[in-house]
């Protein structure tokens, strides 16, 4: 079963609490989920493969370490989870940038995909898929089901804020994938949003309605 891990340091726990609150301005809402972004890439590279090599410092010379050179892609689920590209590059430079642009049909609750544009090499690298909201799971999960279609075999999916649900069917369809969340929420309403979630992540990013 997909490991389920709850990012619990406390920046990004205050920094939650601020993105949530419905009266967050849109410029506020967006530099909030940056710098969110930013510390989940921080978390969710610990992993990352280095190795010594020798430089000379001012002093000395030394034996440190440096990446190892894991290739690294990241994926936005459209819209969304382009708020989040930003934090992850800052920290993650050299990875490729790819887009899935899903919507959730509002009637029916199904995905429907209308866009993607991938690294070519996806089945190379190690694939972050970003978005911040997992309510059923049915973007993320079709999101991932594009990737592994092109080839994609190491992916993990990071978000702001999951429901139990959606947890439940990444966990069901795409056992291999580790989930990175801020905060496990209690669950979806009638509209399938999420409770107390922060409301459309999209509308509220963007400004829209
Ligand atoms: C939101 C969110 C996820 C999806 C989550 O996107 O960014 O992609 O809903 O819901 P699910 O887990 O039930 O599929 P939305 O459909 O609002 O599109 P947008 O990002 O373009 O606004
Ligand atoms: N999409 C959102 O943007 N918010 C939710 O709560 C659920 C789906």
């Amino acid at each position: 079963m997909a490991k389920l891990t709850i990012m619990d340091h406390p920046l990004i726990q205050h920094k939650l609490s601020l993105i949530r609150q419905k009266d967050r301005g849109a410029k506020e809402f967006r530099e909030l989920v940056e710098e969110v972004a930013m510390l989940m890439a921080y978390e969710v590279t610990r992993h990352l493969p280095l190795k010594e090599v020798e430089i000379e410092t001012p002093v000395a010379i030394a034996k440190t370490n440096i990446l190892a050179g894991k290739k690294l892609g990241v994926v936005a689920i459209l819209r969304a989870g382009l708020g989040m590209i930003s934090g992850f590059v800052k920290l993650i430079p050299a990875a490729k940038i790819g887009h899935i642009g899903i919507y959730r049909d509002p009637d029916t609750l199904e995905p429907v995909e209308y866009f993607s544009k991938l690294p070519q090499d996806v089945a190379d690298r190690e694939i972050l898929v970003v978005d911040p909201m997992l309510a059923t799971g049915g973007s993320a999960s079709a999101a991932l089901s594009v990737l592994k279609n092109k080839g994609a075999r190491q992916i993990k999916l990071v978000v702001l804020v999951a429901a139990p649900e959606g947890v439940a069917r990444i966990q069901k369809d795409h056992p291999d994938v580790e989930i990175f969340t801020a905060a496990l929420d209690e669950g979806l309403n009638d509209h399938a949003y999420i409770i107390p979630g922060l409301g459309d992540a999209g509308d509220r990013f963007f400004g829209t309605k």
